[in-house]
C-alpha cells in the first residue's frame, strides 16, 4: 500500500497524525505499508516556495491514495491564486482527475444530542452527497479581476459544464444509489442559470439507463430547505462544485459536527484522495483539541474505496463507535456527562478499541 500522506496545515497536521496512527495498528504488519509524507499549502510554501511544490504532486501521482489534512492559512484570499495555500487542494485535484467526491453525512446514535437540529429530525440520518469536484465555477475560464469601461474594478468567475462531465458524475451517483437506497436527487439552479439547465437535461437522460433508482431534481435553495426540514428523505445527492460545498457544510452541521465527517475524492479507478470535510480550523490550530475523527473515518474510506479492505474499514468504524459508546469525546462533540479528550488521546482511544 503506497500512500501520500499530505497534513497540509492547521489542524490538518493534527488529525492526520492521528489517522495515520490508527492505519498503522489496523495493518499492523499483515501488509507492506509505504508512507511517503509531503508538504503542501503553507507547509508547501515553506519547504518549497510553492503550496503545491512538483516533488509533492509527483508523490499524489505515484501513490495509490493520498491521505490530506487540510490546507489553507487566514488571509489567503489576499495571496495571488496560484500561491494561495487552499488553492493547492484545488490544483491537486484537477491534476489528478478527482472528479468524484463522497461526502457522506450519517448521525452515529451515540450523537444525537450534539445535532444543533431535533433528535427526530435527524435520528437515522444516513445520506451521501457527491460532489462533482474538478469542473465548475471553480475552474471555468474566463476568471479574474479587471477594470470595466467606467474604470472600476470587477470580479468575474465562469460556471461551465461539459456534457461529458455531467455524464460522468450522473453514472456515479446512480450506481452509488443501487448500493444504498435507490434514490437520486440532482441539485441545480435551472430556474436561473444554464450551466444547470443543461446538467438537469443530462442527469435526466442518463437516469433512463437506470430505471430502478429514483430521480428527482430540486433547486438549490429548495434543497438546502430541506435539507434543514426533512433531511431523512435524502439518499444520494448529486450536483456540481460550488452547490456541493456549500450543501456539504450544511449538511455536516446536521450530525453535531463537521469534525465527525470523512470524504473522499476519486477518479474513477482506484485511486482516491481522502480527507475531512473540516478545514484547517485555524482559531483551534496548535491546541490539541480538534476532532480527529473525520482524518481516521477518511482514512478508513480509503481502506474501502482505494485498497478493497472491506474489513478493517469496518473495523475502523466499529472502533469509532465504541470510543463515542464509551463516552469519549472532543471538544467540539463535548456533552456534560462525557470525557473530554484532546487530539492525540482520542487518536490513542481509537487505537485502543482497535486492538480490543
Ligand atoms: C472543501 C473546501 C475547499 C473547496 C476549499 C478549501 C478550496 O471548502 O473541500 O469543501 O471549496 O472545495
Ligand atoms: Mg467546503
Amino acid at each position: 500500500m503506497k500512500i501520500a500522506v499530505m497534513p497540509g496545515d492547521g489542524v490538518g497536521r493534527e488529525v492526520t497524525a492521528q489517522a495515520v496512527k490508527v492505519l498503522k495498528a489496523i495493518v499492523g504488519n499483515q501488509l507492506p505499508l509505504e508512507l511517503i509524507e509531503a508538504p503542501v499549502g503553507g507547509a508547501g510554501i515553506d519547504a518549497a516556495g510553492d503550496p503545491l511544490p512538483a516533488s509533492s504532486l509527483e508523490i499524489a501521482k505515484k501513490a495509490d491514495a493520498i491521505l490530506f489534512g487540510a490546507a489553507g492559512m487566514p488571509g489567503d484570499e489576499a495571496i495571488p491564486y496560484a500561491m494561495r495555500p487552499g488553492a493547492s487542494l484545488l490544483r491537486l485535484r484537477k491534476e489528478l482527475g478527482l472528479f468524484a467526491n463522497f461526502r457522506p453525512a450519517f448521525l452515529f446514535p451515540e450523537l444525537i444530542g450534539a445535532s444543533t437540529l431535533k433528535p427526530e429530525v435527524v435520528e437515522g440520518l444516513d445520506l451521501m452527497i457527491l460532489r462533482e469536484l474538478t469542473g465548475d465555477i471553480y475552474f471555468g475560464e474566463p476568471r479574474g479581476i479587471r477594470i470595466t469601461a467606467s474604470g472600476e474594478r470587477e470580479g468575474f468567475n465562469t460556471m461551465r459544464y461539459t456534457e461529458s462531465e455531467v455524464e460522468r458524475i450522473a453514472h456515479v451517483a446512480f450506481r452509488t444509489a443501487r448500493l444504498r437506497r435507490g434514490k437520486v436527487c440532482s441539485v441545480d439552479k435551472a430556474n436561473v442559470l444554464e450551466t444547470s439547465q443543461l446538467w438537469r437535461e443530462v442527469v435526466t437522460r442518463v437516469g433512463t439507463a437506470y430505471p430502478d433508482v429514483e430521480l428527482t431534481h430540486a433547486f438549490v435553495d429548495a434543497a438546502a430547505m430541506m435539507l434543514m426540514r426533512a433531511p431523512k428523505q435524502f439518499d444520494v445527492i448529486v450536483t456540481g462544485s460550488i452547490f456541493g460545498d456549500i450543501l456539504s457544510d450544511a449538511a455536516a452541521m446536521l450530525t453535531g459536527s463537521i469534525g465527525m465527517l470523512p470524504s473522499a475524492s476519486l477518479a474513477g479507478n482506484s485511486k482516491g484522495l481522502y480527507e475531512p470535510v473540516h478545514g484547517t480550523a485555524p482559531d483551534i490550530a496548535g491546541r490539541s483539541i480538534a476532532n480527529p475523527i473525520a482524518a481516521i473515518l477518511s482514512m478508513g474510506m480509503m481502506l474501502r474505496y482505494s485498497f478493497g479492505r472491506i474489513e478493517d474499514a469496518n473495523r475502523v468504524e466499529a472502533a469509532v463507535r465504541k470510543v463515542l459508546a464509551d463516552g469519549y469525546r472532543t471538544a467540539d462533540i463535548y456533552q456534560p456527562g462525557s470525557k473530554r479528550l484532546g487530539t492525540a488521546e482520542m487518536g490513542d482511544a481509537v487505537v485502543a478499541a482497535v486492538m480490543r
